[in-house]
């Protein structure tokens, strides 16, 4: 039985890959915060794909949540074959609006946490010969869009050379970068999704599809959409300048009703 652990779930781009996981059979253990969906979203998976739901309620913005997951990781015993890190949020504001324990808040969530677990199950994956990592990123990473941006560069570069250096191993990684997609991220970070034009948005179920397809592929970094191929294609050969302005203007309306500022709790 393949078992797949999925970070972030409960909503958005996770609920998506926990939904088409537990379709192909998969075993899930499911990780995020608020333990109360978790639980509602293990019952739900359970109840219609008759698979085995474990929860592990953990902030892995913080040492004791990613530490536990590491732990579980490890267990030989309870293999994990698959590893989606996809938890990941937006900061409300720009840089210098966005207080600075969110920004480090950010950079533990998407970078720490993605590069531990990472290692923490593709250890055991490498002593098998077999298993995959999914790291979900962004076009954001080929683009200049604060503290944000930033971290999912990382995420792409990190995967990539991890993905280089475990090549023969049997563990096969995929750095996942979606565009806009239709999910709670925006209005949790205060921004005015109405302000981007209906074509913009991806859905989350399409974009999860096509992860899976390029990672049975063998790819290491997958762009879903024709659209957003031509914008991570017009990035890398634009002034970053220039790209900046544009890529900052579009990616960060925030909702004038929910002005930029310190994080709302959850
Ligand atoms: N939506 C987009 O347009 C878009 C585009 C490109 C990339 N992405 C990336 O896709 C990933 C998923 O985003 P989404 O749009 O699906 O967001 P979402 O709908 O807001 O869902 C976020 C999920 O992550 C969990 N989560 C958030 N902070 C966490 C933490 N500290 N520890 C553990 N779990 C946490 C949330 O559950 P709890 O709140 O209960 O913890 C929730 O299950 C993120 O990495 C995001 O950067 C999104």
């Amino acid at each position: 039985m393949t078992t797949s652990l999925v970070t972030g779930p409960t909503a958005g781009i996770g609920a998506a890959f926990a939904r088409q996981l537990a379709a192909k059979g998969h075993a899930l253990v499911l990780v995020s915060r608020d333990e109360e969906r978790l639980g509602r979203t293990a019952d739900e998976l359970r109840e219609r794909y008759g698979v085995a739901v474990e929860v592990l309620a953990a902030d892995l913005a913080t040492e004791p949540g990613i530490a536990a997951v590491e732990e579980r990781l490890r267990d030989a015993s309870r293999p994990v074959d698959l590893l989606v890190n996809n938890a990941g949020f937006g900061n409300r504001g720009t840089f210098l609006v966005a207080p600075m324990a969110d920004e480090l808040r950010m950079l533990r969530l998407h970078c720490e946490a993605v590069l531990r677990l990472t290692a923490a199950a593709a250890e055991g994956m490498r002593e098998r010969g077999r298993g995959a990592v999914v790291n979900v990123a962004s076009v954001a990473a080929f683009m200049p869009r604060g503290t944000y941006g930033a971290s999912k560069a990382w995420v792409v570069r990190f995967t990539e050379g991890a993905a280089q250096e475990l090549r023969g191993s049997g563990v096969r990684l995929l750095a996942l970068c979606p565009g806009f997609v239709r999910t709670e991220f925006h209005a949790r970070a205060g921004m005015n999704a109405d302000a981007l034009p209906s074509w913009a948005w991806l859905d989350a179920d399409k974009v999860v599809a096509a992860a899976l397809r390029d990672l049975a592929r063998g790819r290491t970094v997958s762009v879903p959409d024709p659209r957003y191929k031509l914008a991570v294609a017009l990035a890398r050969h634009t002034p970053t300048r220039m790209f900046a302005a544009a890529s900052t203007r579009t990616g960060r309306r925030y909702d004038p009703k929910n002005p930029p500022g310190p994080r709302t709790p959850r």
